[in-house]
């Protein structure tokens, strides 16, 4: 037996990086072919558990706060045939050291998806409608039918524009497309042009979709292409009445650029589920910021899709671990596992 191949003298180790939505938690505590090491609490595992964790570890179960880097890779050992992230995006993974190392990696597309639509339709209407600020004067008392008061904007008639139309960004643009939506424009990877038509979606360079957008939705995965692609000269070519709302990751945009946009009056309102880093240190700016509203990475934070996500994880873990086919294989040709 090469020292690579794992031995059978024990059955093999999986580690799970947090606790589960229930039904997927039941499922795990269920199995009998694995010998399953979990983090029993909502928060993921401390780093240094992590790394010790994985010296003996056939497959492991990672969240998206789990960083898998060259220190996390280093720290493999022989047994380790699959991460599975319960995640679409895996921008926390060095997908090219785990693959190097000959580990298989696994995420979770397409059972997210329209949660994570929804949440971008939520803070496309919380950031047309200033509910930030409406819901300040209601719970200060103030408020009440005010003529010209708390103004917003409604979708009649406006522009959309997706970054990145993968399949949350098509989901997004079909649920406002009946808002009164008039033109979708979207911009990024045109792997998949053919989903545009449906939604008579055109695509544009991203300098015309910024010129031209009421509601700019970043749907897009993080890539080394697209860390920080939301940075001044892009916020400056917006519409000043324009939204941005971004599901995708915080790095996509610049946090002191919007804050100087927001502050400039560049755009009208930003709506972010996700920041970074992540949370927001609680004294951060845009946090206080009246046109700024922040949720905290909550676009798939579903019952449904939450335990979608994790049983899909426990199919991947369990397929590396035992070498058959991945239902969503990071790496493996065509959209299948693509990030978005
Ligand atoms: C993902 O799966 O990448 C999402 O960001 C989780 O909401």
């Amino acid at each position: 037996m090469s020292s690579n191949t794992p031995s059978l003298s024990r059955p093999p180790v999986l580690v799970v990086t947090c606790q589960l939505p229930a039904l997927a938690q039941q499922r795990l505590e269920a199995l009998t072919d694995v010998e399953v090491r979990q983090h029993g609490s909502l928060q993921s595992m401390p780093r240094a558990a992590l790394l010790g964790a994985l010296a003996d570890a056939d497959g492991l179960i990672c969240v998206l706060s789990d960083r898998i880097d060259a220190e996390a890779v280093q720290a493999f050992g022989p047994r380790l045939r699959v991460v599975s992230t319960v995640s679409v995006g895996y921008d926390h993974v060095d997908v090219a050291a785990v693959q190097r190392r000959g580990v298989r990696i696994g995420n979770t597309p397409g059972v997210l998806t329209d949660a994570t639509a929804d949440t971008t339709v939520l803070l496309a209407l919380m950031a047309a409608r200033r509910a930030k600020q409406a819901l300040a004067l209601a719970e200060g008392g103030g408020g009440g039918f005010v003529l010209a008061g708390e103004l917003g904007s409604q979708f009649t008639g406006k522009a959309l524009g997706i970054i990145g139309l993968g399949r949350i960004g098509c989901a997004t643009a079909a649920r406002l497309l009946p808002f009164g939506i008039a033109r979708v424009v979207y911009a990024g990877s045109r792997a998949h042009a053919e989903r545009a038509t449906p939604l008579g979606a055109e695509y544009v360079t991203l300098p015309e979709l910024l010129r031209v957008a009421d509601i700019v939705c970043i749907c897009c995965p993080l890539t080394e292409q697209t860390a920080g692609l939301i940075g001044r000269g892009a916020l400056a070519s917006m519409k000043p009445s324009a939204i941005l709302v971004n599901t995708a990751r915080g790095a996509i945009v610049c946090h002191d650029a919007l804050l100087e946009a927001l502050d400039a009056g560049r755009i009208a309102h930003a709506a972010l589920d996700v920041t970074d880093p992540e949370p927001l240190p609680v004294e951060h700016p845009l946090l206080r910021h009246p046109r700024c509203t922040v949720l905290p990475h909550i676009g798939s934070a579903t019952e449904e899709t939450r335990s979608a996500m994790a049983n899909l994880a426990i199919d991947n873990a369990l397929a590396g671990i035992q070498g058959r086919p991945m239902v969503a294989e990071v790496g493996e040709p065509g959209p299948k596992a693509s990030a978005d």
